[in-house]
C-alpha cells in the first residue's frame, strides 16, 4: 500500500494564517509517514519573498519526499520568480519507483493572474512524461494548483484553467490514474472514465466557505495500484477522518 499526502492553499502571509494547524498537520504526517506529500500551490498570500522563507522553513519540516508546485497566490509581486529560488522548480517529477507511481507536477499560475492555464509547452512536457510513465507501467499522478472541473459549493465559476478542455481531453484520453488540485479550498472528487479527479481544502488558513474547516487528504493505493481510496482529514479539535472515494 502506498499512502500520499496532498495538501493545499498554505497561505501564509494571510492575516489568518493559522500556524498552529499546519505545525499540527506537519506533525500528524511526520508520524502518518506516507510515502510523499503534494502540495499544490497557494504556499504564500502575496508571493513576497520573506513569505517564501517562512514557507521553505514549513515545508523543510516535512520528513517524507514532498513535490511542490506554486499557485496564483505565489505569482504575485514576482513571487514565480521567487518560488524558483527559494522553494525550487515550478514544474517537476517525483517518482516511487518501489510503488510504481509517477507523480508530475505542473505550473498552472500565471503573473498575477487569478486564472489558470497550463499552456501548450507545459502540455507537451506533460505528454512526454506521461508516456514514458505509460512504457515503465506506472501509475500516474498529476498536480496542479487549479481545478479542472468546476467544484460544488463555490459559487460562480471563475478560475477554472482556461484551457481545461484541451487538458482535460488529453488526461482521460491517456487514462491518467489521478489529478490533484486546490484552489477552491473545497474537497471534491469527481471520476470521469478512468480517471479520478480530486481537490483537497486549504490546510492553515481560515479562507473557508460556510462551516468547514481546514483538512487536506490523505491517499491510499493499493500494493497491485488498482485501488484507491481517498480520506478527508479535517482538523477540529483533532483529526477527523471522512472517505470521500474509494473504488470497490
Ligand atoms: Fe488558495
Ligand atoms: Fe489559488
Amino acid at each position: 500500500m502506498t499512502v500520499i499526502v496532498h495538501m493545499s492553499d498554505l497561505h501564509i502571509g494571510f492575516v489568518e494564517f493559522r500556524e498552529d494547524i499546519l505545525i499540527n498537520t506537519i506533525n500528524y504526517i511526520n508520524e502518518l509517514n506516507p510515502d510523499a506529500v503534494i502540495i499544490s500551490g497557494d504556499l504564500t498570500e502575496h508571493g513576497y519573498y520573506n513569505e517564501f522563507i517562512k514557507a521553505k522553513e514549513y515545508v523543510s519540516l516535512i520528513l517524507p519526499p514532498t513535490i511542490i508546485v506554486p499557485g496564483n497566490h505565489d505569482a504575485r509581486n514576482l513571487g514565480d520568480e521567487i518560488f524558483e529560488e527559494v522553494i525550487g522548480h515550478r514544474h517537476n517529477i517525483l517518482e516511487l519507483k518501489d510503488s510504481k507511481i509517477k507523480i508530475i507536477g505542473l505550473n498552472s499560475s500565471e503573473p498575477d493572474m487569478d486564472h489558470g492555464k497550463i499552456g501548450r509547452l507545459q502540455k507537451q512536457y506533460m505528454e512526454r512524461e506521461i508516456e514514458d510513465a505509460k512504457e515503465k507501467g506506472f501509475f500516474i499522478i498529476i498536480t496542479f494548483h487549479h481545478h479542472i472541473i468546476s467544484v460544488p459549493n463555490t459559487g460562480r465559476e471563475r478560475n477554472v484553467l482556461s484551457d481545461a478542455g484541451d487538458i482535460l481531453y488529453t488526461l482521460i484520453e491517456k487514462n491518467v490514474n489521478l489529478v490533484l488540485s486546490g484552489h477552491k479550498h473545497v474537497p471534491h472528487v469527481w471520476k470521469m472514465n478512468n480517471t479520478i479527479i480530486a481537490t483537497t481544502g486549504t490546510v492553515s488558513s481560515m479562507k473557508l466557505r460556510g462551516k468547514s474547516y481546514p483538512s487536506f487528504n490523505v491517499i491510499t493505493i493499493s500494493d497491485d495500484n488498482k485501488k484507491v481510496k481517498i480520506c478527508l482529514n479535517t482538523l477540529n479539535n483533532g483529526i477527523e477522518e471522512k472517505v470521500l472515494y474509494e473504488d470497490e
